[in-house]
């Protein structure tokens, strides 16, 4: 007799063979003759049903097992896989043995059958991967982080480790979490300047905001990588789509430039589609029933369009005509507000949109800059609901216009030795861009709040489990 996950034991034969189930009671259903209990270990989206028959004589072994066999207990039951009577289920488990692992009080576990909702369920993040949304939620994420690796791997890119404690700032946008040892409680009552000679690593030194700078110097080096972990900002904007600590996805590509880039990004958000309508088929059908109907249609339909390419210029344009029907009134120059994202690439594009070519001024010292001396290759991708789920560019590989880029953003060049030196020694054109895993998963699921799709948020405010 095996245990085996209930996924596994679904696709089974009901062909009467003796199987093990163990898992966490989602219902109970008691009727005269027959008691019904209904097991998920998360393993796939449905449950397994046990069914045990009075008729047939139980045992007062398991008539005790059964009254402690309530929502949230686990249990561990055996019995005979054999064909469901009922819809929507092939087999069911006719059980004859019954122990209940662990109790759940109902009067106290949190997770009774009804509908909590989202907002609820934040305040229980250790219980609510139990529910039908969150195992879901969960399982895609999974398997989404696995088709990230396959895409990578199958094209010649080496998985490189970025640093999460780094003295750089990437986009220099200055939203960075300070990392310090220094007793800052006894410091503050002694009236001193910090001295952070006296720090731990010597000097300032923060969280991560992108894997992106070290991932230049390897794919300098290895011709293709790519990073996947977490990255944080301290970015005070409290929104569906920000978080605190986030997981992205960044690679980097040598002898490479903008368009490759952008192709790149398309090929990419096509494979994690495609891999969730495939692999993730039962989860997505729970998303587009209960979370945002047509789901599955706009993920089928995005795999098979060509993305559309628009510079910022145009962008610009299209958005000035329409000026009326947003809050922040677009100009050229300005950066790109949620509202003006959606609008590209629900309206103007009717599907996901790659934005091109932006002012210098509002993007990070390291892109490339254009022969017209205001924008740089910069590109973003939009999808509609969502807005921006990708940032990249070409990268300035020519040392001189690097250096005084970095003096006209007020960055100083000595701090960027090692970056610049990528440029003295060997440089070539090279491109990459970052995916924000979370709202890949926003996108993917059709969930509101990227708060949900992440198992234990941080953002302002939120620490909490
Ligand atoms: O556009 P961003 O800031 O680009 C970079 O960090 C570059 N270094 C990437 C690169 O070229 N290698 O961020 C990239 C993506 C965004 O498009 C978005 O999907 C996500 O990261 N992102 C966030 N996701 C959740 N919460 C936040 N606060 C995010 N900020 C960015
Ligand atoms: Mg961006």
């Amino acid at each position: 007799m095996e245990t085996i996950l209930i996924k596994d034991l679904l696709s089974r034969p009901a062909d009467g063979s003796r199987v093990v189930v163990r898992g966490w009671v989602r219902t109970k259903r008691d009727s005269k003759n027959l008691v019904f209990l209904e097991i998920n270990d998360g393993s796939c989206f449905r449950s397994m049903q046990l069914t045990f028959d009075r008729a047939a004589g139980l045992s007062p072994e398991i008539e005790a097992a059964l009254s402690d066999a309530v929502t949230g207990a686990s249990i561990e039951a055996a019995g005979k896989l054999v064909p469901s009577p009922a819809s929507g289920q092939e087999s069911e488990l006719a059980a004859d043995s019954l122990e209940v692992v662990g109790k759940a009080d109902p009067a106290a576990y949190p997770l009774q059958k009804k509908r909590h909702s989202f907002e609820f369920l934040r305040e229980i993040g250790h219980l609510r991967a139990r529910t039908n949304t969150f195992g879901a939620v969960a399982r895609v994420r999974s398997r989404l982080a696995f088709a990230i690796h396959e895409f990578f791997q199958n094209r010649g890119f080496q998985y490189f480790n970025a640093p999460l404690i780094t003295a750089s700032d990437c986009e220099g946008a200055g939203a960075m979490f300070q990392v310090t040892t220094l007793d800052l409680d006894a410091m503050a009552k002694s009236g001193k300047a910090l001295d952070y000679a006296k720090d731990f690593f010597g000097k300032r030194s923060y969280l991560t905001v992108s894997g992106q700078l070290e991932a230049e110097t390897y794919a300098t080096a290895l011709s293709r990588v790519y990073t996947f972990g977490p990255t944080f900002r301290a970015e005070n904007s409290n929104t569906t789509r920000h978080l605190a600590e986030f997981w992205m996805v960044e690679p980097e590509m040598a002898f490479a430039r903008l368009e490759d880039n952008m192709a790149l990004a398309e090929d990419f958000l096509k494979h994690l589609f495609g891999c969730a309508l495939t692999q993730c088929r039962e989860d997505l059908e729970f998303f587009d029933e209960r979370i945002q109907k047509g789901i599955i249609e706009t993920l089928d339909s995005v795999v098979r369009a060509r993305f559309t390419h628009m510079t910022y210029t145009d962008a610009v344009r299209e958005l000035e005509k329409h000026a009326d029907a947003f809050e922040f009134k677009p100009f050229w120059g300005c950066d790109l507000q949620s509202e003006h994202e959606k609008f590209l690439t629900e309206k103007v594009a009717g599907g996901p949109t790659i934005v091109t070519d932006y002012p210098k001024e509002i993007k990070a010292f390291y892109m490339k800059q254009n022969d017209d001396g205001k924008t740089v290759r910069a590109m973003d991708v939009l999808v509609p609901r969502l807005g921006e789920i990708i940032g990249g560019s070409e990268r300035e590989e020519r040392l001189d216009a690097l250096v005084n880029r970095l003096k006209e953003v007020g960055l100083a060049p000595e701090d960027y030795w090692w970056y610049l030196d990528l440029r003295r020694y060997g440089t070539v054109p090279h491109s990459g861009f970052g995916l924000g895993f979370e709202r890949l998963i926003l996108y993917v699921t059709g969930m509101a709040n990227i708060r949900d799709v992440i198992p234990y948020p941080r953002a302002v405010g939120q620490a909490d489990f």
